[in-house]
């Protein structure tokens, strides 16, 4: 009923205009409706009391105009065309291998500013041994930025995180800021800093370690081996699309469909369509005024849209993280209802069968996705998927690995820094009370270590100290479980055990990339 910002409903709205193109051009003539554009408020409700004489030719231009300026609304602007990709994920490095590196830290809201103490300690038992320098310089990211500036990532930020070999951001969003209006909520910021920096991928892992499995709600069975990739886009989707918003539709003349979309483009281009139908022609016009009664109904809308380039550019990351896994991608779409996941799976199925023949491709729907993850796991190596999907399907598959709190993940880009972070929230519930694992962050700066400094081998020192110190025994609440035999400990003894194991354990021989 409402348009979705495709072309195809740009097209309809002119049918629209013309009573559906079935009248006879001089009848057309006639009975043409006229429309008026007439500044206004966008969304507040007007009552209609216009005349108006003059020629048709010269409403038809007006009409047209406004028509054609409110329909620019529902073509997204073109997006830059395929840029000659990728990386290989451990080649790809903002930075290569130096003797110091400067990383903004982005600690945000709730157990941001704990678990971002606990893994700099970690980092710097890391930079000690291996006898390399970090510079770690904070930076206002979510709330604190709010509170602080009244922007959810201000431009200080971004040109900090800009200038930086790579970025660590611990969490952001609680409760405080959950009524402010959108553009002044934490989560702005984070989708704000995703865009600005080009990070189109999102890689999150998902690996059930043995030390953990008694912590899934899953059988041991189900998910004892469980090693999953899923390659999010982070940057397209509904998250971005255009056109969006809460609008109110105004009564319909000619039915709901014509004026809905006409009232849409009104609203999109603020201006306030008014509706004047004239019975007879030009010349002897007798003009039906129209009055618009608003029904005060409102509508929320946001466009799920992705250009070919978008796919193609994931489906490459997609394809080269496989092939240096298990060599299997499962592409995840709604294709037999959405048009966006149809052009998804084309391309996805083209850029894979060309470009990585030795990849073992298939597509599922994402309700199957969501379903076949607590089912089967271990039949998935590397998914791939679109932001929403992602979003919902990293969390999902968290709960195989027993928390969203073991969970790190990397977003990147075609160049530049990288921003690591856990999958997590907040957790505003907890905040300042030392329950929080800060296990995910510490998991995520191996992360960077790995993909954005050029450092594997002192990535997989840290993953090994994780194993290791849940080899202790060492549980935070969140991985706890009644009679298990482990210590319950708080965030920073959990941080301190993974710092001292750092130094300790043996140095990998092998660099698992
Ligand atoms: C995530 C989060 C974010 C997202 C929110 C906080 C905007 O849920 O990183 O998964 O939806 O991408
Ligand atoms: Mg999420």
């Amino acid at each position: 009923m409402f348009p979705r910002g495709s072309t195809k409903d740009t097209k309809s709205l002119f049918v629209g205009a013309n009573f559906g193109g079935k009248l006879p051009p001089t009848r057309a003539l006639h009975f043409v409706p006229y429309f008026v554009m007439h500044f206004f408020r966008p969304n507040q409700a007007t009552d209609l009391t216009m005349v108006f004489t003059t020629s048709s030719k010269l409403i038809s231009a007006i009409v047209l105009a406004g028509a054609l300026s409110g329909a620019g609304a529902f073509v997204q602007k073109p997006f830059s065309s395929a840029r000659g990709l990728l990386m290989s994920s451990s080649a790809r490095n903002a930075v290569s291998k130096k003797d110091s590196y400067t990383v903004t830290l982005l600690p945000g809201d709730g157990i941001g500013p704990e678990i971002t103490t606990a893994t700099k300690e970690v980092l710097a038992v890391v930079c000690e041994r291996y006898g390399f320098k970090m510079e770690l310089t904070e930076a206002l990211i979510g709330g604190a930025a709010i509170d602080a500036t009244n922007d959810p990532f201000p431009q200080e930020s971004l040109d900090q995180c800009r200038q930086s070999d790579s970025v660590l951001l611990a969490c952001i969003g609680g409760y405080k800021w959950d009524t402010n209006p959108r553009e002044l909520r934490p989560e702005s910021g984070l989708l704000k800093m995703r865009k600005e920096m080009g990070l189109f991928a999102n890689l999150r892992p998902a690996k059930v370690l043995n030390q953990l499995i008694d912590a899934s709600t899953l059988k041991r069975e189900v998910i004892e081996g469980v090693d999953i990739m899923v390659v999010r886009e982070l940057t397209g989707d509904v998250y971005f699309g255009t056109p969006k918003g809460i609008d109110v539709i105004d009564g319909a003349l000619f039915g709901g469909v014509v004026v809905g979309r006409l009232q849409y483009v009104a609203s999109v281009i603020r201006f306030r369509l008014i509706l004047i139908s004239c019975l007879f022609s030009a010349r002897f016009a007798t003009l039906l005024l129209v009055k618009l009664q608003p029904t005060g109904q409102r509508v929320g809308y946001n466009n799920m849209i992705y250009s070919e380039s978008e796919i193609d550019r994931i489906a490459r990351v997609a394809g080269d993280i496989a092939s240096k896994r298990g060599g299997k991608l499962c592409s995840v779409d709604k294709a037999n209802v959405l048009d966006v996941s149809q052009l998804w799976r084309d391309v996805v199925t083209d850029v894979i069968t060309k470009d990585f023949p030795e990849i073992e491709l298939s597509h599922m729907y994402v309700d199957n996705c969501a379903m076949q993850l607590i089912r089967w796991p271990k039949q998935f190596d590397t998914i791939v998927c679109g932001n929403i999907f992602g979003d919902i399907l990293s969390d999902e598959a968290s709960m195989l690995v027993g928390s969203l709190g073991m969970l790190p993940s990397a977003s990147i880009g075609e160049s530049g820094p990288g921003v690591f972070e856990p999958c997590h929230g907040s957790a505003p519930d907890i905040a300042g009370e030392d329950k929080a694992n800060p296990l995910a962050m510490i998991l995520s700066a191996a992360m960077m270590l790995k993909y954005d400094l050029d450092r594997p081998e002192e990535a997989l020192l840290i993953e090994n100290a994780v194993e290791a110190v849940l080899d202790l025994g060492l549980r935070t609440p969140d991985i706890k479980q009644e009679g298990d035999g482990c210590k319950l400990v708080g965030c920073k003894e959990m941080g301190q055990a993974v710092a001292k194991l750092v130094a300790e354990i043996d140095m990998p021989a092998a660099i698992n990339v």
